[in-house]
């Protein structure tokens, strides 16, 4: 549990002066490399944020965040950790932070990886550029409303087919069927058809290897500062010790670039045509929503909400309650599913609920970075903290929406949580999309442009769930019970009373 060490807002009507924000980063060399060695092989990455928030008796605190490559690389660790709902915020406010190049931390993977432009995630709202990408990336969701609910009701069935197919194979103790690569080549072949326009389906490599490229691609990106749980200290010395390179998926994002370039021209011609940004640009800012944010945040967040729903156990009765509302919303829409898309989904409280809940326990970005423009106070619950211009500061969400200030039963997953008023009143302390979830995505700031997309989405994959099978189990990535939907008593009795 989150310990809470400030007094709150309201027990101290006069605000304190600013009190130095307490931790220290140790000895050079030496400081760095025990957070490392803290952060990746002692603790976890929870433990390593709790533990010094407890150290320092603050919720506020200064350490170092891995990686610390060797010096010459010049990376500063130093970063001032923020594990609270309320100084979370200043995360968020372009006034005070400046995004620049600092997407997964002081680490920053470089243009190699992104066909050598600068894509929209690393630009600050201060760059010119950063409005374009974004308008760009918010119009093209906006332009694939219409076909984003049936390609992903489409590749859903194919991957639930595969899963089934899968199960009917497996036999003796091992009644199990991984789901991760369907799932995988769903969330792709989706992608690519609604935010790009192109079907993979018409290039057979790209059809066949793109998500693998794209995990390879994301994985040489991101594993620098990710815990793999591979055998230390060859994981300290091989994978987190210098950048990874980015020439050894050159000729994957070139397949992937080329297929954009001829299949999605439509899109890339609206980027050029509409929001003034230029081919190459275009191209690889596509590509990067596509692989980065949607196919990465997609690839985290799905499993991550199906294992929980899917769970054995089912302490709260979740999956009898979820399956009544979808079929309930599914029986409204004349149970053929036709009309079944985003409205529908939006219907569903509890299905949405849950879907929140789940952000809120495991937000599939943890970390959100951005560095002071100016010096500013830090506002913590009661305490005040002095920030100085060019301190990078880094919050950890699953800490901060875990704040005992201001969620009830923090640590439990209340699936029924953002349920009523008072349950819609705590999603402004919902911070997965780097902005409360009362906020709107805009040009001016760093919000993801998919955020209401993203929970529609989650929502739409658990009612396929539902309108597939009655109930189902799974065990980390495989389903190991799967059971088909019953005709409903009504439709039985009329199908057997029916003249044959
Ligand atoms: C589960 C899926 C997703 C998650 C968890 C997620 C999360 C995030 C987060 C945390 C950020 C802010 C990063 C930062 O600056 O610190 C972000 C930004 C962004 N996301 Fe998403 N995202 C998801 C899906 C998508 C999808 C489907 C799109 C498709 C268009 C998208 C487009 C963007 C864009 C364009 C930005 C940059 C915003 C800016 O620069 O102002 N995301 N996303």
């Amino acid at each position: 549990m989150l310990p809470t060490f400030s007094p709150t807002a309201s027990a101290s009507p006069v605000t304190p002066p600013p009190r130095p924000i307490p931790g220290s980063y140790g000895p050079p060399v030496l400081g760095p490399l025990r957070d490392r060695l803290d952060y990746f092989w002692f603790q976890s990455q929870d433990e390593f944020f709790r533990r010094r928030a407890t150290a320092n008796r603050s919720t506020v605190f200064r350490t170092n965040i891995p990686p610390t490559f060797p010096f010459f690389i010049g990376i500063d660790p130093r970063v001032v950790a923020i594990v609270d709902a309320d100084a979370f915020t200043a995360l968020f406010d372009p006034d005070l932070v400046d995004k620049r190049d600092i997407l997964i931390g002081p680490y920053n993977p470089g243009t190699g990886f992104t066909g050598g432009s600068r894509v929209g995630v690393y630009l600050d709202t201060e760059e010119p550029e950063h409005g374009r990408t974004k308008n760009f990336a918010m119009a093209l969701l906006h332009r694939s409303a219409q076909t984003w609910a049936t390609e992903l009701r489409a590749g859903v069935d194919g991957m639930l087919d595969t899963v089934e197919a899968e199960l009917a194979k497996a036999s003796g103790d091992n009644l199990s069927a991984n789901y991760i690569i369907p799932l995988q080549q769903c969330i792709f072949r989706f992608l690519c058809k609604a935010l790009v326009g192109a079907d993979p389906s018409v290039d057979w490599a790209v059809d066949k290897f793109g998500f693998t490229i794209l995990d390879i691609w994301l994985a040489l990106q991101i594993l620098p500062t990710q815990k793999i749980g591979a055998i230390q200290p060859l994981e300290e010395l091989l994978i987190h010790s210098f950048p990874l390179p980015s020439f050894i998926i050159w000729p994957g994002y070139n397949l992937l670039y080329r297929f954009v370039e001829k299949h999605g021209a439509e899109a890339v011609a609206y980027a050029e045509k509409e929001h003034g940004i230029g081919e190459k640009d275009a191209i690889n800012n596509l590509l990067f929503v596509l692989g980065f944010n949607a196919f990465g945040g997609f690839s985290v967040f799905l499993p991550f909400l199906v294992a929980k729903i899917g769970e054995a156990a089912d302490p709260s009765a979740l999956r009898p309650r979820l399956r009544e509302e979808v079929r309930g919303v599914l029986r409204a829409c004349g149970d053929d599913g036709a009309e079944f898309g985003f409205k529908a989904v939006r219907e569903m409280p509890l299905v949405r609920s849950t879907v929140y809940e789940m952000l809120r326990m495991s937000p599939p970005v943890p970390l959100q970075f951005g560095r002071a423009r100016k010096d500013f106070v830090l506002r913590s619950h009661g305490d005040v903290f002095q920030v100085s211009k060019g301190e990078v500061l880094c919050g950890y969400q699953p800490l901060a929406m875990r704040d005992p200030e201001v969620f009830e039963r923090p640590e439990e997953f209340v699936p029924e949580r953002f349920i009523g008023d008072e349950g819609q009143a705590l999603l402004r302390h919902l911070f997965w999309s780097n902005g409360p979830e009362t906020s709107q995505p805009a040009a001016g700031n760093k919000q993801c442009a998919a955020k209401e997309v993203v929970v529609d989405t989650a929502c739409m994959l658990v009612a396929e769930l539902f309108r597939r099978y009655d109930d189902f189990e799974v065990e980390g990535t495989s389903f190991t019970k799967l059971v088909k939907r019953q005709p409903s008593p009504s439709l039985s009795a009329a199908a057997a009373g029916a003249p044959q």
